[in-house]
């Protein structure tokens, strides 16, 4: 349920006053004061000069209130923080087997004490810097198209992090998010589905927004980045949060309205790997060749020296030339 006096206060870019806080929310003036004593609590700067009212003078870095009064509305409905999970995918899996949590769910976490990357990987997931994220989902596709919300998440959060940097991101099939060459996220997505039916959609994202270069194990090192590593600013992780929930939904509206070439269609446009001689690494065997396609299904066309096509559906691109 988003802060009604966050909202006001968000609303106003100067002073509000306790009486037109109290008459417009029906509640007194020491019940304002209380909820404002709260939100300090939480980090919020607010100004309270006696002849003036309230004024908002600053964010914290990550909160679940600034983040429910931003964004949600029509596809967001409920956003959860934790200060810290096992991984925010196993929390929203948890939550849907458990209650059925409603579609449009929000999971963050400050810190992942096991955060998930791909084909079973672990997500480096420090607390204080960067974003982890799950999104609880009932869309109505079929489990075989399960891909093309990987790719809409992709896309979007792509989109999102273009927005708030002024700097290109592109997509390294099948879902990792590039800027300047290297890896500044990833997305993983896992269904609980009957055969014919999504009954819920689990869509993990994590981007590496105020992270240190040097912090990042020596493995990884060469090949991942951050927000802040590539611009030198420091990002506010809720606006990240916000600015990634708006454009997912501004996607998805598109995709329910139009279907799955819009979002198709952008992948590839962004896409790192399509046109390049690449080589693959799925869990039997290593294979170079041209990346010529994206299908809608996800699934990379690897054209091999022999001139056969051969279709993955997962896989570690190594090398592009
Ligand atoms: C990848 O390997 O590229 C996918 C990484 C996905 C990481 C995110 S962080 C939030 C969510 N919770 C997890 O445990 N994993 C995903």
């Amino acid at each position: 349920m988003p802060n009604n006096i966050l909202r006001l206060l968000q609303e106003r870019d100067s002073y509000i006053s306790g009486v037109q806080m109290s008459s417009v929310l029906g509640i007194t003036r020491a019940a304002i004061w209380k909820k404002i004593t709260v939100l300090r609590k939480k980090g919020f700067i607010i100004e309270a000069l006696p002849s003036k009212g309230y004024r908002l003078v600053k964010f914290p870095d990550l909160s679940e209130d600034h983040i429910a009064v931003s964004a949600c509305g029509l596809l967001w409905k409920r956003i959860l923080y934790y200060p810290s999970v096992n991984s925010t995918n196993e929390v929203a899996m948890t939550l849907s087997l458990q209650n059925g949590a409603e579609s449009g769910t929000v999971i963050i976490a400050d810190k992942q004490e096991k955060g998930r990357g791909r084909i079973g990987r672990q997500w480096i997931s420090p607390p204080g810097v960067n974003v982890y994220m799950s999104i609880i989902l009932q869309p109505a596709v079929k489990p075989r198209d399960a891909a093309v919300l990987t790719m809409l998440a992709s896309v979007a959060t792509a989109k999102a992090l273009e927005k708030e940097t002024g700097q290109s991101i592109l997509l390294k099939w099948p879902n990792d998010l590039i800027m300047s060459g290297r890896k500044v996220g990833g997305i993983l997505t896992e269904v609980r589905a009957d055969p014919d039916k999504i009954k819920a959609a689990i869509i993990g994202i994590g981007i590496n927004v105020n992270m240190d270069k040097r912090s990042f194990p020596s493995e990884v090192r060469r090949i991942a980045t951050s927000l802040k590593a590539e611009t030198g600013i420091d990002y506010s992780r809720s606006s990240v949060i916000i600015r990634v929930l708006r454009q997912f939904e501004a996607c998805y509206k598109d995709f329910e309205k139009n279907g799955k070439r819009p979002v198709l269609e952008d992948m590839k446009t962004r896409s790192a790997t399509l046109g390049k001689r690449i080589t693959l690494a799925d869990n039997k065997e290593i294979c170079s060749g041209i990346a010529e396609d994206i299908d809608d299904l996800g699934m990379l066309h690897l054209r091999m020296d022999s001139g056969d096509i051969r279709l993955f559906s997962t896989g570690d691109i190594n090398g592009i030339d």
